[in-house]
């Protein structure tokens, strides 16, 4: 049977959760994870002296949290740009007292095996990672009378970066990355992801849905589905912390009477490999 809960990690703003704990070439990344997140599901799933892995790292919070959590880590990207910024806050955390050892390599989740050193193969307790998608839903923005302006939402120019794919594309890397996963993973290891449903023209895109199917796909069961909350809790009320992107959905979609909500949490898949 397949567990729930509630992970409460956005009672502080992403922005004062990073601060001076990564360095300002992080922030333009258009779709960073929230450290706390990342602590959470590395201390629900490892112990110290684990190993940690995230092939799609980004700027590396993954391996920032799990160092400083007294893990070791490994992460793969296939940006430089975002490579170098993980490297950057990997170096930070050792400066600033984190006791475990991280290792960021350049290069493409789908071929995850032939990056992890051959002493660790079997040895990853946890791999935690977040599927990129789409330039839309990410950036940052401001409004004028002039209209819109948005920017830092792509990752980058590069068309094969698998954010500028389709979503079929996306979902087959991820099948190859789990299918590599089961060679570096420990034999309770899990595969935690965090995955949003978006909307396209109004209509809802299930990742979360998507990604349990290609999992099962590539021999993983859903053990846990999880609900981060993006959303601050103020007594008994939530304060959401939803994006512009999201608002402005919701309200194009009421104009038109159709009942939206805000989606006010990010869905935790974790999957283990099944018997
Ligand atoms: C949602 S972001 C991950 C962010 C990360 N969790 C963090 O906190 O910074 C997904 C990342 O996957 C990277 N990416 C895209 N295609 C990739 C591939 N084929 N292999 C590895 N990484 C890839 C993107 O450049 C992006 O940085």
């Amino acid at each position: 049977m397949t567990s729930t809960s509630v992970w409460h990690v956005a009672n502080r703003p992403s922005q004062v959760q990073r601060r001076g704990r990564y360095l300002p070439d992080s922030m333009p990344h258009p779709a960073k994870m929230l450290p706390e997140l990342a602590a959470h599901a590395i201390s629900t799933f490892t112990k110290p002296g684990d190993l940690v892995f995230d092939p799609m790292c980004g700027i590396g919070t993954t391996l920032v949290e799990a160092i400083h959590l007294g893990r070791d880590a490994i992460g793969i990207e296939y940006e430089a740009r975002w490579s170098a910024a993980a490297r950057m806050n990997v170096a930070h955390a050792r400066a600033n007292g984190a006791s475990g050892e991280a290792e960021v390599v350049l290069g493409d989740c789908r071929h995850l095996r032939s990056y992890v050193p051959s002493d660790a193969a079997g040895q990853v307790a946890l791999i935690l990672t977040s599927p990129p998608y789409g330039a839309t839903t990410h950036g940052r923005v401001r409004t004028s009378r002039a209209g819109v302006r948005k920017w830092d939402h792509r990752y980058s120019a590069d068309p094969a970066n698998l954010a500028h794919q389709g979503l079929d594309t996306i979902l087959a890397a991820m099948e190859a990355m789990f299918r590599e996963a089961s060679f570096v993973l420990a034999a309770d290891g899990v595969v935690a992801l965090t995955a949003r449903p978006w909307r396209r023209d109004g209509v809802l895109v299930d990742l979360p849905g998507r990604l349990v199917d290609t999992a099962a796909r590539a021999g993983f069961r859903l053990i846990e589905r999880d609900v981060a909350l993006l959303a601050a809790v103020r007594g008994d009320r939530l304060v959401p912390r939803a994006s512009f992107f999201q608002l402005s959905e919701v309200r194009r979609a009421r104009e038109r009477g159709h009942p939206f909500r805000v989606v006010a949490h990010e869905d935790v898949l974790v999957f283990g490999r099944r018997p």
